[in-house]
């Protein structure tokens, strides 16, 4: 568990439309990395590739490398489902199954993966996930009522239960406290610093106190115009970017001066 990250010069396409123009960066296992910068900059477009989710997009592309612990996860037959379950994402909107119980929503990739279990091995999976996610105490008389029953903040947690079920070796999350109150969202953050101990984990958030307060290192993106691709322009330790950048339009950014 707990995989390295590294991008070799990245563009990304929409069709001919390239939104995303040579990344690399390098993400260490065990830590948490945040993703920020204005609207439209490619920071979920990006994300996306880190899984090959970007590709589920009709005839969006990439051109590069995403290397996890050195295999590449574009190489020739690699298998992207495959990719999916070692990389797993978690989503702006919790989007539990709705018609599935709790219990049915954290085996739901488990399931999809085709792998038979027992029962008393699905429950321990169950137990362990919403264990991991923090959820247990809450959920653990009705885990056969359906997900969709459960609060905006714990349908996220559902969601991130689910997500490390599989057992990935990174948790991808695109804005997850987006539409969550600030409780439900101190909740999470407190769940990713518990998480990092055994997953690499990527957070786009436009929050630029919870990328303060969660990552160890902040990646800035930047769009130059409506139409050109948006460049990663500074990665390094939050606290640089934070308090001592070496661009000007991090800067800029980071104190609320455009964005
Ligand atoms: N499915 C799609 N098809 C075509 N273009 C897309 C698609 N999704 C995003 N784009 C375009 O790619 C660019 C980057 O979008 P993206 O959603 O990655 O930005 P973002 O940084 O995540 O923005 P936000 O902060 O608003 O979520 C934008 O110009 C957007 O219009
Ligand atoms: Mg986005």
């Amino acid at each position: 568990m707990s995989k390295r990250i590294e991008v070799n010069n990245l563009d990304v396409y929409y069709d001919k439309f390239k939104a995303v123009e040579d990344v690399s960066m390098i993400i260490e296992p065990r830590s948490v990395t945040a993703f920020i910068g204005p609207s439209g900059c490619g920071k979920s477009t990006f994300l996306r590739t880190l899984n090959r989710m970007h590709e589920v997009i009709p005839k969006a592309w990439v051109d590069g490398e995403v290397l996890l612990d050195g295999n590449n996860l574009y190489g020739p037959g690699v298998d992207p489902v495959l990719v999916r379950s070692q990389v797993g994402m978690v989503f702006q909107r919790p989007n539990p199954f709705p018609t599935m119980s709790i219990r049915e929503n954290v085996l739901a990739g488990i399931t999809l993966k085709n792998k038979r279990i027992s029962k008393s091995e699905a429950d321990g999976i169950v137990e362990k996930s919403l264990r991991g996610a923090n959820l247990w105490e809450e959920v653990k008389d009705r885990l056969d009522l359906p997900g969709s029953g459960l609060s905006g903040g714990q349908q996220q947690r559902l969601c991130i239960a689910r997500a490390i079920a599989v057992q990935p070796d990174v948790l991808l999350m695109d804005e997850p406290c987006s539409a969550l109150d600030p409780i439900s969202t101190l909740a999470i953050e407190d769940l990713i610093d518990e998480l990092k101990q055994d997953y690499t984990i990527v957070i786009v958030t436009h929050n630029m106190q919870q990328a303060g307060r969660v990552s160890d290192k902040t990646a800035f993106f930047n769009i130059a115009g409506t139409g050109k691709p948006g460049k990663l322009i500074e990665y390094d330790a939050t606290k640089t970017i934070f308090e001592n950048p070496s661009e000007q339009a991090t800067e800029d950014y980071v104190s609320g001066r455009f964005g």
